[in-house]
């Protein structure tokens, strides 16, 4: 296995416990989705372990104490549709981060990205910006985001996935190595219809039920 210095899986055992229910072919929409939020949350908090604070005074009922608050300008990069699913529990641990929405989908046949989605302003209005997707399978996408914040202005930028294929972290190392990768889990390897093995399937599909049943 090559070793990729920006990669970050967690150990974490609520994240293992719950990414099992996420590839259980028998975990249904409802559930998916409550769990996708859950990770969402847990890797979250990890990829956002070095964000900047500043020092600021705080009264609490007793006297003044010397407190901190974020500092940085956080930007959350849902890519459509599965990355919706990751933006609330974002919220919830950031809750003054701004959204942007990227709209990109994995063509069936090239598996090259297309963009369809993207009202960024001109400038970047963020200090570090956290593109969540759930699949880092071929890494097309992801490399895709990141040239898109690049070119926005964006500096310090974070792929925050559930799932990631040896094939696809490659991809972004090689393209950005200073863009680190948090996941859940490093998966064994990508079929030949670019989907990941083991993984979960696809994670669009069960999260809004819209999977084709043959
Ligand atoms: C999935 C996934 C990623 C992309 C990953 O999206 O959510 O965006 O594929 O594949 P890649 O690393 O090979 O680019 P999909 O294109 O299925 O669109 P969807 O979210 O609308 O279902
Ligand atoms: N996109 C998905 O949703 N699943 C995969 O396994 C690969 C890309």
């Amino acid at each position: 296995m090559a070793d990729w210095p920006t990669l970050h899986v967690s150990q974490h055992p609520a994240v293992r416990h719950k990414l099992g229910i996420l590839r259980d072919v028998s975990t249904e929409p409802k559930k998916f989705r409550e769990v996708v939020r859950e990770l969402s949350w847990l890797l979250g908090y990890e990829a956002l372990a070095d964000a900047r604070l500043r020092k600021i005074d705080v009264p609490t009922p007793l006297e003044v104490m010397h407190g901190e608050e974020l500092a940085d300008r956080i930007g959350l990069v849902p890519i459509l549709r599965a990355g919706l699913g990751m933006v609330d529990a974002m919220l919830e641990l950031m809750p003054t981060a701004q959204v942007w929405h990227l709209g990109l989908f994995r063509d069936e046949r090239t598996l090259r990205p297309v963009e369809y989605y993207n009202k960024l302003p001109n400038e970047s209005t963020v200090d570090l910006s956290l593109i969540l997707d759930p699949m880092l399978a071929t890494g097309g996408s992801a490399t895709a985001a990141i040239e898109v914040l690049k070119r926005w202005g964006a500096v310090r930028i974070k792929l925050v996935n559930l799932i990631a294929a040896p094939e696809g972290v490659e991809a972004v190392a090689k393209a950005h190595p200073d863009v680190e990768i948090y996941c859940a889990s490093l998966d064994r390897q990508l079929n030949e219809k670019g989907y990941i093995m083991p993984g979960l399937g696809d994670a669009g599909d069960r999260q809004f039920g819209t999977g084709n049943p043959g």
